[in-house]
């Protein structure tokens, strides 16, 4: 038994979608959580901005004494995984491949689609990853730019007509394309899986990214016997870069409930940024 907290990270909300299937999961854990809600979206970014940014997230989260970190976002799980992995020894937990595992499961004509920011379909990490386990498989990416901007504003129900537009316009090749499964790339688009799967048509299988990286979680603990008990209610910390009253009032969204323990503001800038030895 292992009673240390999980980190998990993001760039800003999207993360609590994982978060939300470990407290199913892995009721009994303490979860300290970082949103970088000052810089969010990264998606956007470089990826040698992307990496500055997660060592400064990591760094912040490694001041706790934690037993493993969850990358509960795909941007910086596509781009900075192998190098955050290799500068710090604590076990780090992306989305990518317990995403790709589950597509490749749940795909029974090879012909998988992945969406996500325009670092992730950038980074090629989902299509590698899908390949190393399936060479045959028929992939179609797609960079949804717009689609984080209108779930962190909450444009996220069915007949919101700009969202249904976007969804639309994106999602287009990739129905032409004929996919059966499509792996949700980021962590914020759960929010719009009513959207994306009346786009789609129910009979495509949605991959949940968050929802995949927490299972992997609960294995990779089980297997080396770091659960905490998961018979006690584990504690959450929030933590946020930019206001804490903006992330408790939005955390609900992505969490499904309100959040009733504290959210503290971070001055991420000031951690550091560079590589280690
Ligand atoms: N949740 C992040 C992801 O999974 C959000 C993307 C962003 O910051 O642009 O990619």
């Amino acid at each position: 038994m292992d009673t240390r907290p999980i980190g998990v990270f993001d760039s800003g909300m999207g993360g609590l979608t994982a978060v939300r299937q470990m407290f199913r999961l892995l009721p009994g854990e303490d979860i300290v959580y970082f949103g970088d809600t000052g810089r969010v979206p990264y998606g956007g970014r470089s990826a040698e901005t992307i990496v500055r940014y997660a060592r400064q997230d990591v760094a912040f989260l490694l001041g706790f004494d934690l037993k493993a970190i969850v990358i509960a976002c795909g941007t910086v799980s596509t781009t900075a995984l192998d190098v955050l992995k290799r500068e710090n020894a604590i076990p780090i937990l992306g989305v990518v491949q317990p995403a790709a595992k589950a597509a490749v499961r749940a795909s029974k004509t090879g012909g998988i689609g992945v969406i996500g920011t325009k670092a992730t379909i950038r980074s090629g990490a989902y299509e590698a990853a899908i390949r190393a386990i399936q060479p045959e498989a028929k992939l179609t990416a797609k960079a949804c730019p717009l689609l984080v901007p209108l779930v962190e504003d909450g444009r996220v129900k069915r007949g919101d007509p700009v969202t249904e537009r976007v969804v639309e316009e994106y999602l287009s090749p990739v129905r032409a394309a004929g996919v059966d499964t499509l792996v949700l790339g980021c962590t914020h688009y759960p929010l719009l899986r009513d959207v994306i799967s009346d786009y789609m048509g129910a009979q495509v299988a949605l991959i949940d990214t968050g929802e995949e990286a927490a299972r992997a979680a609960a294995a990779l603990l089980g297997e080396g016997d770091m659960l905490n008990d998961p018979a006690r209610e584990g504690e959450r910390r929030y933590y946020a870069s930019d206001s804490a009253e903006d992330f408790a009032a939005t955390a609900s969204l992505f969490l499904g409930s309100d959040i009733t323990d504290c959210v503290e503001r971070v001055a991420i800038e000031t951690y550091p940024s560079e590589e280690k030895a």
